[in-house]
């Protein structure tokens, strides 16, 4: 941490007037690694996937009925409790985990306040006493434009953007199924007390996949990424067992133990990608969420932990299978159409079950309002109205209205049908980057003789060739400095450092990661060589000047 701030990597936002919890900048360092990480994940997701993958952009800042129709406003909440006294507010759950060192996650909230009252847990800071256990909801809230009325929230996922596009890209691809939309940006959650640094974060970069399939048919492309898959299924963790087992990923999805071979896919890539970042197989696993730590959209969730020194397993991806949840919620909400055609190899005959209505009865019912009940049932499937009907004897509840059960049928029917509309499912694959820049450091951390060296993957070290004038001579600068520049301009980039000692420079370079420094010496005056100097083993070799690009993009790529 103190590498960290000292060298520019990062530090608490706002420190001038004593920082805000949960709020971080990233220095010239950090922002440089990060978008390294960033452009690797892309790599990974959406670049090694361009065939099935794009990329888009979407707003920040949502209207409430797409976080009232994503079930955001609803269930993105967390227990809370007030003391009566002074007024402090705490996140009732790790309260009680840390006063009492009991595990409560997923009690409700009136078995939370029972827990409370039956222990007499009381306010940390004064003393006093403690309210019931509420709701808090995660949402920062904001209006749109001036007026109170028009309220909008910050995203606290990019995936509602993604959701509420997808008709648009799926047109503008073509209508391609599978699908993959991706997403890098900004999201904040106004956690109630983070306390983990960079860890938990109140605001924070997001790059998510909605990868949009139909789950009958759309087979992953299993010879891009498979294998092993080390996971702690939710079962293992209800009978107590912490230590994860290693699983093929295709018998795993045939045994049930992933629900979803998209999801089993992500996860594999995710698996490589993380690995890229320096992180061994060994100190990785992916943990099933049990029922109740589930977001409220997801049927099955595997949190990819990694293991850290400073906060030991933390959790830097989460692979959600959505099902067709989202999509459904939006055509309700919207009124849209998002299903999508999937045309059969060949017309087949079909049942399909169709509303039929008495108009002439309805029509007397209702008079004028009967076009309005049209409209409620086109919009209803024909199995929704059969629930409905079944709910009612004499009269049922439609949209609204009370009508004759006897005015509305649903009947089936053969029809020859060459394809059918679905609601795309979803497996989604979701990192957090500012976790992922702080694995990373935290991987490539080493202490050799009292120096610090950043052994950070030479693909993703922000700054990646250092260049040293061997001694402070006129001569040996000037040439430096030439290299330097013939560097920057290849796209390399590059330090230029000419104080103090040759060796203090390879430590400054060292303690950043820089993997690559090149020194000119007297030799370099007389033949056009400069030595290399390799940050891991320390070794030198020597290359011509007009070689440097080449050379050391080689080095860079292994
Ligand atoms: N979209 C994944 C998440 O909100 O964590």
């Amino acid at each position: 941490m103190d590498l960290a701030k000292r060298r520019g990597f990062f530090w608490p936002s706002y420190e001038i007037y004593g920082g805000v919890a949960g709020f971080y900048d990233l220095g010239p360092l950090g922002t440089m690694l990060k978008n390294n990480i960033v452009n690797l994940w892309r790599k990974y997701f959406v670049l090694k996937h361009q065939d099935m993958v794009v990329e888009i952009e979407t707003p920040i800042i949502a209207p409430e009925v797409v976080l009232r129709a994503s079930g955001h406003l609803e269930h993105f909440t967390d227990p809370i409790v007030e003391c009566l006294k002074c007024g402090r507010k705490y996140r009732a759950d790790h309260l009680i985990e840390e006063q009492l060192k009991v595990k409560v996650e997923g009690l409700r909230g009136d078995e939370l306040t029972k827990i409370i009252r039956e222990s007499n847990l009381r306010c940390p800071s004064c003393g006093g006493e403690l309210s019931k256990v509420m709701e808090f909801n995660l949402l920062f809230r904001t209006t749109i434009g001036p007026y109170s009325s028009d309220v909008g929230y910050l995203r606290p996922e990019a995936a509602q953007g993604m959701f509420t596009a997808f008709k648009r890209v799926y047109v503008a691809l073509r209508e391609r199924l599978p699908l993959g939309i991706a997403q890098i940006g900004r999201v904040a959650r106004n956690e109630i007390s983070p306390r983990q640094g960079m860890v938990r974060l109140r605001e924070f970069t997001i790059m998510e996949v909605e990868f949009f399939h139909n789950p009958e048919s759309d087979e992953p492309p299993w010879d891009r990424f498979s294998g092993k898959l080390r996971i702690l299924p939710a079962e293992l963790r209800a009978r107590g067992e912490e230590r994860p087992i290693e699983v093929d990923v295709n018998e795993a999805v045939t045994e049930g133990l992933i629900k979803s071979k998209w999801l089993g896919y992500w996860m594999c890539v995710a698996r490589d990608f993380v690995h890229e970042l320096g992180v061994d197989y060994g100190e990785m696993y992916f943990e099933e969420k049990m029922p109740y730590e589930r977001a409220h959209y997801s049927v099955q969730t595997f949190d990819q932990l990694v293991r850290v020194s400073r906060w030991g397993w933390i959790e830097v991806s989460g692979h959600a299978y959505r099902t067709d949840y989202d999509l459904r919620r939006h055509m309700e909400f919207s009124g849209q159409d998002l299903t999508v055609f999937k045309p059969y190899p060949e017309p087949k005959l079909v049942e399909v079950k169709r509303v039929v209505v008495d108009r002439a009865l309805l029509g007397r019912v209702l008079g004028g309002s009967l076009k309005e009940l049209e409209e409620v049932l086109r919009k209803l499937r024909a199995e929704d109205v059969e629930k409905l009907l079944a709910t009612g004897s004499g009269e049922v509840e439609v949209g609204g209205f009370r009508v004759p059960r006897e005015a509305i049928r649903v009947v089936k029917e053969v029809e020859k049908a060459s394809g059918v509309r679905i609601i795309p499912h979803v497996a989604e694959p979701s990192f957090g980057a500012e976790r992922l820049v702080l694995v990373v450091l935290d991987k490539a951390y080493t202490e050799e003789g009292g120096r610090v060296v950043l052994r950070i993957p030479k693909a993703i070290a922000p700054i990646k060739v250092a260049v040293f004038p061997l001694v402070e001579r006129e001569e040996l600068i000037s040439l430096a400095k030439r290299i330097y520049w013939e560097l920057v301009d290849r796209g390399f980039t590059v330090l230029y450092d000419e104080s103090g000692s040759i060796g203090r420079r390879y430590a400054r370079a060292d303690e950043i990661g820089v993997p690559f420094a090149i020194t000119v010496d007297f030799q370099s005056l007389e033949d056009g060589t400069v030595t290399i100097r390799d940050r891991d083993t320390r070794q030198q070799v020597r290359v011509k000047i007009g070689e440097l690009p080449n050379q050391l993009r080689g080095l860079l790529e292994g």
